[in-house]
């Protein structure tokens, strides 16, 4: 049997800093657990915004081939996901909001034999799964995390918990060592849980 899969979508353009380091500390975590993790960077992918292509626009995941199609790949073979973001705007960073939109396809609506048109998920709702943020202190994650939970639910997963780290420091990686392991544990955590019932 494969090690359980952790995917890792990483929202953050700064190597090294806080959400990077957050995401690494839940891969190592993962693997820690005797899984397997993979950290996918929005800000690398050459992919082409969602252009709302309508119902039953494809029999496959989308009617664009780029840089997302292992991204399907990856997260329909996925035990575990992991939303990792910096808070821009009071909500995820625009290239990993790309990347949610264009999974819309994972539900895409479908036109049933009756004529009826429905949202119809391709994959069964069985993946754990959590968001880590960073945000400065005056700031806010909760539409942030509106639209990570309304995603992880299109893609056959459930929400789990945040991770926020509020800051007041403006340093690059400065998210202190009691916050990496609480990553690094729920790396963990999420790696040994049982998949969910869907
Ligand atoms: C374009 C931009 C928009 C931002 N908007 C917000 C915001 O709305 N709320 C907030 O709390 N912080 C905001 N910030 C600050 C970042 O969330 C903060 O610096 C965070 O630490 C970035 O994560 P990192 O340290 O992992 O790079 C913004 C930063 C940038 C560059």
């Amino acid at each position: 049997m494969s090690a359980r899969l952790m995917v890792l979508l990483n929202g953050s353009p700064v190597r090294g800093s806080s959400v990077d380091l957050l995401l690494e500390a839940a891969a190592e975590g993962a693997r820690e657990a005797g899984g397997e993790a993979e950290v996918i960077r929005a800000y690398d992918l050459r992919a082409k915004a969602c252009i709302a292509c309508g119902p039953d626009a494809t029999a496959g995941y989308c009617i664009f081939h780029d840089d997302m199609d292992p991204v399907y790949a990856l997260l329909e073979r996925a035990h575990a996901v992991i939303v990792g973001s910096p808070i821009y705007f009071d909500t995820v960073s625009a290239p990993l909001k790309l990347l949610i939109d264009r999974c819309n396809c994972i539900t895409p609506l479908v036109t049933l034999a009756d004529g009826r048109r429905e949202m119809v998920p391709k994959w069964t709702r069985t993946r754990r799964a959590a968001f880590i943020t960073v945000h400065e202190r005056a700031g806010r994650y909760d539409m942030a995390e509106r639209t990570v939970r309304g995603f992880l639910k299109w893609c056959g997963a459930k929400w789990e918990e945040t991770l926020a780290w509020p800051h007041e420091d403006h340093e690059t990686g400065s998210v202190p060592d009691d916050v990496l392991a609480r990553a690094r544990a729920l790396g963990s955590r999420l790696t040994q849980s049982d998949p969910l019932q869907p």
